[in-house]
């Protein structure tokens, strides 16, 4: 969510920014800008396009930039509210990642008199440190006077007309990375946006600000006092972001699906765990699952299967609802954070909040990431880069992963042969994608969808409904078939479609049932069935081994591939949706 990167010393630092930003333009993609000290003039450049357009309108070279990729928080996607923001005095020049809690606030206290041209709560931020350095004199002054009076997050970096050679950064709460490359530095909110010409990274301690040239990095406290500037190697695998011949990355990432498994089948196909977080399973009472989005649904499945094969309870939370209310929780607790980008606000809030206290444990996909390098334990779900912002790789090798966990923990030595039937399983289903392509055409028609199944389909539905819902910008909603009658039967007429997952052969009959009850209030249904379920006139009916925890690696194939063909059929920006980000670094 938002991308910064940072560049000085480099005499093609416009260029290394542009490609950074290009990097994470996938995680925001609202607006995009670049600044750079010319002449003593701060330079602007900024576009409500993509990253793109804004390299065909750069034209110079500098020994120094900084730049910003977008989404939205506060105010409009407009040029005016894209970073950076230039102080009314054109002195300052600043980027910002996170979210100012007391802007308003600021705004009151300090900013009376002063108009402001945007909306954004960055521009705020900027002004008050603007009048600090007029009241102080001093630019280290002012950023420790403004992290002393702001509440929220922020990463933000800064230059200083006055100082051309010098990049200021300053972090609570929100990433940032500072790169040391050869003769030059980089300073990004993700190490991926620079990995290619930096392998050494420093993180600067949450709640500091550093002092950034040509040839050196200080680090201070919020106050004042010098910290050390300590850089470690990082081996990041530098991937060149590449559709491989497909149109678009959400199917390129879909078709990786079998491969991914794979891979993660050879990874852990000796259950190489570490021992410690072996035993920590045989010391707990309780397991708590904290995440968002696919990564939340994913752990829903998950529970099942530690659960079923454990027998530890677990409890499911959405990071951002998380320890609001009164919380029991057992002392001997483990808490396992599925992220795809182990950047989520939401859970590494979580996190912050829990470390230290219970034993912690990352299942993401991105090596690094604050959560991968914050938990106890961590395990890599191995998927590869995943660019499109509808999560799908990731979803099947989180749960993946997890169950080759608890395969090891509970010496079950079947999973293997599980999961290479499932592999050919989703085989089949890529293969039969232009039968799904037939089917959105019917699902566009509609406005109004929901999505039923019942036991392990009730956690796959919303999973599906989510990737129809993100990608089509359709109505769709999931709902647990029995609970249909409960209340949500009134909103079923002839404009709406139901689809219907069926995998469990013991508990389809009911299913069926609550079709009927669709059918008879003139709602159109689409079933999707298994070999083990079917009836005549399914409309897509795939091959199901066995029924079991692990069900979803292969039934929710159908339902990617059909949310993306609803897309290209009404012609979305597919692997940008609207309004989203990949990586939700905000509350
Ligand atoms: O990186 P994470 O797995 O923590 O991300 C969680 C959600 O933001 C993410 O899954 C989101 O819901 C995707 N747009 C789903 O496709």
């Amino acid at each position: 969510m938002c991308g910064i990167v940072g560049c000085i010393g480099f005499d093609e630092s416009i260029d290394i920014v542009l490609r950074g930003l290009e990097r994470l333009e996938y995680r925001g993609y609202d607006s995009c800008g670049i600044s750079y000290i010319k002449e003593n003039e701060v330079k602007v450049i900024k576009t409500v396009k993509r990253i793109e357009n804004l390299k065909d309108i750069v034209s110079y070279k500098s020994n120094m930039c900084i730049g910003h990729t977008r989404w939205a928080t506060h105010g409009k996607v407009n040029i005016e509210n894209s970073h950076p923001h230039v102080s009314k005095d054109g002195n300052l020049v600043l980027v910002h990642n996170g979210v100012i809690d007391n802007f308003l606030e600021l705004k009151e206290k300090y900013l009376e008199n002063v108009g402001l041209k945007s909306e954004t709560d960055t521009e705020i931020a900027l002004e008050v440190i603007n009048l600090f350095l007029k009241e102080t004199g001093d630019i280290s002054k002012s950023i420790i006077g403004f992290m002393n009076v702001v509440k929220g997050s922020y990463a933000i970096v800064m230059c200083y007309k006055k100082h051309p050679g010098v990049i200021y950064a300053l972090n609570y709460k929100s990433p940032l990375v500072i790169g040391k490359g050869e003769g030059f530095f980089t300073i990004s909110s993700d190490m991926g946006a620079v990995s290619d010409i930096t392998k050494e990274f420093h993180s600067p301690i949450s709640k500091s600000y550093s002092i950034i040239t040509r040839n050196e990095v200080k680090s201070f406290s919020v106050k004042g006092v010098p910290r050390l500037v300590d850089f470690y190697p990082v081996e990041i695998e530098h991937t060149e972001f590449t559709k491989n011949g497909y149109d678009t990355y959400m199917l390129k990432e879909i078709e990786e699906q079998p491969a991914v498994l794979k891979n993660i089948m050879n990874l852990y196909k000796d259950y190489s765990f570490d021992q410690e977080l072996i035993n920590t399973f045989k010391e707990i009472n309780r397991i708590y699952v904290i995440a968002s989005g696919t990564s939340y649904f994913s752990g829903l499945i998950c529970k099942s299967i530690i659960e079923s094969k454990l027998s530890i309870p677990v409890e499911c939370h959405l990071g951002s609802e998380f320890g609001h209310g009164k919380q029991i929780i057992d002392n001997k607790s483990l808490f396992i954070f599925l992220s795809q980008s182990g950047e989520t606000a939401d859970s590494t809030l979580v996190l912050d909040k829990i470390k230290g206290k219970y034993k912690t444990l990352a299942i993401t996909n991105s090596k690094g990431s604050q959560i991968d390098q914050k938990c106890d334990y961590s395990l890599l779900v191995n998927a590869g880069v995943e660019i499109s912002v509808a999560s799908t790789k990731a979803y099947t090798a989180q749960i993946a992963t997890l169950a080759c966990l608890v395969a090891r923990v509970s010496d079950d030595d079947t999973l293997y042969n599980s999961f290479k039937k499932i592999l050919t399983m989703q085989q089949q289903v890529i293969k039969r994608k232009q039968e799904l392509k037939v089917l959105a055409k019917t699902v566009c028609k509609y406005k109004k969808i929901f999505y039923i199944g019942r036991q392990y389909d009730s956690n796959l539905i919303m999973e599906a409904a989510l990737k129809l819902k993100e990608v089509s910008y359709i109505n769709v909603n999931a709902i647990a078939a029995g609970e249909l009658k409960h209340g949500t039967i009134s909103l079923i007429d002839e404009e709406c479609l139901v689809i219907a997952i069926i995998t469990d052969p013991k508990i389809s009959n009911n299913t069926r049932s609550n079709i009927q009850e669709i059918k008879a209030r003139n709602g159109k249904v689409l079933i999707f069935s298994t070999n083990q379920t079917m009836k005549a006139g399914d409309d897509f009916v795939f091959d199901f081994d066995e029924v079991h925890e692990y069900n979803a690696l292969v039934s929710i194939l159908p339902h990617q591939l059909l949310a993306y063909f609803c897309a290209l059929k009404l012609d979305l920006d597919i692997d940008k949706p609207r309004n989203l980000a990949k990586s939700v670094t905000v509350e």
